[in-house]
């Protein structure tokens, strides 16, 4: 079955075709980094606007780089919630005009259940021996999350504040990086000394939530207060080590709590390449399976949504054209496993 995903819940217009939820045939994504950066961050209504003038050149796209035309498709998915409302509303719109036409059913996927969905696209074959932990870490959500089955998740923990990448990329504009601010602000980590400034470890006792609002204030105040001797590649790796250990240590615990085997990282913060190294690290010596998807799979895209659709189809989910968008949801029950 081959499945268009539409993916615009940020700034990304994305769309692929994935045959039987695991195989990828094309997945194109047009970012829109370079047009908000001049406003250092992601406007709005800028964003709808740019999705309006992306969506069907991108759909034509993916098409033609999975050598499909629109006959060829199965099914829709599209990314419905969370996220920019005006930006939601161009994909899901895209999305339930080409059903309708095509008379093919589609359904709407929570963006967090794409991201799982991307680990589930590098390793196929742990959806045959699930549950698996998986540490989602993106600009706007950071959670742990136990997949127990195809829409079947349970909430272990979540942040308080701010998110990870929300984290990086405020960091990265009190050190005056341009945005993007999570990967500059890792390029400069890449030469400096994560020792060299202890920003603080927020553990939050046995809590498996996370807070980084306190190591943002320690960079802030350490800017405020210290002569400009500390060279910023040093600062940016200390305040990313402080990011990355926290994440590692959690999601350590959450294993040993939990006593699942198997650990995966998704979202974009996951292309940061210290966490992906202190990840290693700490599955190999906790003896955990560990997937870290490619960087393609990490940030914002489609694919992962058509693979969340096929397998929501597949599980037997009735199809309809009545779903709405929606600004905010959680994905998961912290009482445990719950149907989505
Ligand atoms: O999942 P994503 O593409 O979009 C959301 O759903 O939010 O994640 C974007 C976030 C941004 O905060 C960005 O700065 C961060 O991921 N990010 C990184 C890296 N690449 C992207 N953060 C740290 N290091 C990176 N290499
Ligand atoms: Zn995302």
């Amino acid at each position: 079955m081959n499945v268009l995903g539409i993916e615009s819940s940020c700034d990304e217009t994305s769309a692929a075709v994935v045959r039987d939820g695991v195989s990828i045939l094309s997945n194109v994504v047009a970012s829109q980094a370079d047009l908000h950066a001049r406003y250092g961050g992601v406007v709005p209504e800028v964003a709808s606007r740019m999705h309006v003038e992306q969506i069907l050149p991108v759909i034509s796209d993916a098409l033609a780089a999975a050598d499909c035309d629109f006959a060829s498709i199965d099914a829709l998915a599209v990314t419905n919630r969370p996220g920019l409302l005006g930006a939601l509303l161009v994909g899901v719109t895209a999305g339930k005009a080409l059903a309708f036409a095509l008379r093919r059913p589609v359904v709407g996927i929570h963006h967090l259940e794409g991201h799982i969905y991307s680990v589930a696209l590098a390793a196929p074959e742990i959806l045959a021996s699930l549950p698996v932990l998986v540490l989602i870490v993106s600009g706007g959500h950071t959670q742990i999350v136990r997949m127990d089955g195809h829409g079947a998740y349970a909430l272990l923990g979540r942040t308080r504040d701010d998110a990870a990448g929300e984290a990086f990329d405020k960091g990265a504009r009190l050190l005056g990086l341009p945005y993007p601010g999570g990967p500059n602000l890792a390029r400069l980590a890449d030469t400096g000394d994560p020792a060299r400034v202890p920003f603080p470890r927020a553990m939050l006792g046995d809590s498996l939530d996370f807070s980084f609002s306190g190591v943002k204030t320690a960079l802030r105040s350490f800017l405020a207060r210290e002569e400009g001797d500390t060279p910023p590649a040093d600062l940016a790796a200390s305040y990313q080590a402080a990011i990355v250990s926290v994440l590692s240590e959690k999601l350590k615990r959450a294993a040993r709590a939990t006593g699942v085997r198997t650990v995966a990282v998704a979202g974009g913060v996951a292309a940061n390449a210290a966490l992906g190294r202190a990840l290693r690290a700490m599955a190999d010596e906790e003896g955990l399976r560990l997937v870290v998807p490619p960087r393609d799979l990490c940030t914002d895209n489609a694919a992962m949504i058509a693979s969340a659709g096929f397998f929501r189809l597949e599980g037997g989910a009735v199809p309809s054209l009545d779903f709405d968008t929606f600004a905010t949801e959680t994905l998961g029950s912290p009482a445990g496993a719950q149907a989505g």
